[in-house]
């Protein structure tokens, strides 16, 4: 009676609990976060599982988090890609069997596993494990869970909150752009400045050369008389009206 009372009891909590975090890839290896993905290292060398199983990873909102239930599969509506994060509170993806991550990694192998990249079926309700693009910038938390069949055998801790890149963040380049455009400002001025000398500088000579070469002067005063004669005759045209 005992013995079998425990064997229940293994079967019911046979869910093994791996000591491993799911993480970021580094920079280093392409790992940045976009506005609607972001790069997982792989988990090798975590699950201890019959290699018939199948590890799925699981992206949830963090308020899904403390209450996860692990028998909801991948594939019913509550673990939909299409309803995330409005009617599932978690999707299941990127499922692979674990013949998929062989132990030990070979050196150098770039081990990662990019989550929303697959664009083709944001929309198909007949794919609900797709890995599209998440749809803002989270926070999510993440884990691997293994399968055997329906049954989930064992999983790895959930992520920290992951967060992604919003729209604002391309808005630093124009700050980047600002002080572009202040370097191109100080350049501009320089430049009209030197402009300005030159063009001053030019003026004078030609005013020299002008007064110099020929009788400059005159030139001058023949307007300054035209305009004097237009102004008197504009004023005899003016006295008209006075007279009436
Ligand atoms: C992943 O799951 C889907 C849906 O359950 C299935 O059609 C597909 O064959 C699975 N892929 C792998 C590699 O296990």
């Amino acid at each position: 009676m005992f013995p079998l009372l425990l064997l229940l009891l293994a079967t019911a909590h046979g869910l093994d609990e791996m000591s491993y975090t799911p993480t970021l890839a580094s920079p280093k290896l392409g790992g940045q976060t976009t506005a609607s993905t972001f790069v997982l290292e792989q988990p090798r060398c975590v699950f201890k599982v019959q290699d018939s199983a199948v590890i799925w990873l699981v992206v949830a909102v963090p308020e899904a988090v403390p209450n996860f239930n692990n028998s909801v599969g991948p594939g019913t509506p509550e673990r939909a890609f299409q309803g995330f994060p409005t009617n599932a509170p978690a999707y299941m993806t990127l499922n692979t069997t674990l013949l998929n991550y062989p132990c030990p990694k070979p050196p150098g192998e770039i081990t990662v596993l990019r989550v929303g990249s697959e664009t083709n079926c944001i929309k198909d309700e007949m794919r609900p494990t797709c890995n599209g693009p998440l749809p803002g910038p989270g926070p999510y938390r993440v884990k691997f869970l293994a399968l055997e069949g329906s049954e989930p055998v064992a999983q790895t801790a959930w992520s920290e909150p992951i967060t992604l890149r919003t729209a604002r963040q391309p808005g630093s380049t124009p700050a980047m752009g600002s002080g572009h455009s202040a370097g191109m400002i100080a350049l501009t001025s320089i430049l009209s400045i030197l402009f300005a000398i030159l063009l001053a500088g030019l003026v004078a000579m030609l005013v020299f050369w002008g007064s110099d070469a020929c009788g400059g002067s005159s030139t001058f005063s023949k307007p300054e008389a035209v305009t004097v004669r237009r102004y008197n005759t504009h004023h005899v045209y003016d006295q008209p009206p006075a007279r009436l």
